[in-house]
């Protein structure tokens, strides 16, 4: 494991630990294994009756998972619980988990360390790389095919839509005056030369001009706010009474999508909300974990 990748820690983990509130001989799923950090906390609970299935559709992610939960389970000797992972997006869900059949499922949406670390995997603007974005490498447009082949006006909306940029339309000028754009470097530096810097924000202090137009496509890329809509429809049918969902969004687009289901779910007697407001992170986690700044964690019980 690299260095970047040891430093990767799971984010509000003692959070998700609670409202998960895993008991022993049940079956919890982790839609998003990434680094398998919350999942590894849930399979130490389980003990030898219980089961974790996982999901991650980014293949490198899925293999990592395994090397640690299979780390932990020879530790953990005849006391480790049954894994299945399942290397395929979480909107398959119901293919794979059979109906009221969950006691806990966790949703750590979004990226993961290991995308943003890896220059080559094309998600960040501070490392040069490829410009690619998949999680799932195996399927797809990659960010390149999308602004080198949709017009002006499709790119225009899909930067407003996905990343909430105001300044889109000069965004989408600047690519499309820039082209063939093939690294993240380059349209990081073309999106920066078109519009200024964002104002200095005191709590996440610079944001990069590029933050947001990185957004947009990562999101387009991947599916991401479907997926999510997939995933929560499909919660319901899942979960057995008084059972656990437990989300992680990072930004409001992904929060709207989990707050408005909950909310009508609960009207509808399906769910009862736990959080009233999202939880978020301590100064003590943002300080160690950056990424955690913006993390809203929403937490149901299903009735
Ligand atoms: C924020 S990370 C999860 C980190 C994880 N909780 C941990 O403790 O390491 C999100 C992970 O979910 C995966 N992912 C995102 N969207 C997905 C989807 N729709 N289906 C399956 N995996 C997805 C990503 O590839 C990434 O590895």
């Amino acid at each position: 494991m690299t260095q970047q990748k040891a430093r990767h820690v799971p984010v509000l983990f003692e959070v998700v630990m609670e409202f998960i509130r895993v008991r022993p001989g049940g079956t919890y799923v982790d839609c998003t294994l990434g680094l398998a950090g919350h999942a590894e906390g849930i399979v130490r609970q389980l003990g030898s009756a219980g089961h974790l299935i996982g999901f991650d559709r980014d293949p490198e992610a899925l293999e990592l998972a395994r090397t640690r939960l299979t780390r932990v389970c020879e530790e953990l000797g005849s006391q480790a619980p049954q894994v299945t992972l399942i290397g395929e997006a979480f909107s398959t869900i119901t293919e794979h988990v059979n109906p009221a059949s969950v006691d806990g499922l966790l949703a750590d949406f979004g990226a993961s360390s290991l995308h943003f670390d890896e220059a080559r995997r094309g998600f960040s603007f501070q490392a040069d790389g490829p410009l690619d974005m998949r999680m799932d490498t195996r399927s797809g447009p990659t960010a390149e095919q999308v602004v080198n082949e949709m017009s002006e006006r499709e790119l225009a909306n899909l930067i407003y839509e996905y990343g909430e940029e105001r300044r889109s339309r000069t965004v989408a000028r600047a690519i499309v005056r820039g082209r063939p754009v093939t690294t993240t470097g380059q349209l990081a530096r073309i999106v920066a030369s078109a519009v200024p810097a964002m104002k200095h924000d005191k709590k996440h202090g610079h944001i990069h001009p590029a933050t947001r137009t990185f957004q947009a496509l990562r999101i387009y890329v991947n599916r991401e706010l479907d997926e999510i809509r997939q995933l929560l429809e499909a919660a319901p049918s899942l979960l057995k009474p008084s059972a656990r969902l437990v989300v992680i969004s990072f930004h409001s687009l992904e929060d709207r999508i989990a707050k408005d289901s909950l909310r009508d779910g609960a009207q509808k007697g399906i769910w009862e909300i736990l959080t009233r407001k999202p939880v978020t992170a301590g100064e003590e986690e943002t300080d160690v974990n950056p990424r955690s700044r913006s993390a809203k964690l929403r937490a149901a019980e299903r009735k």
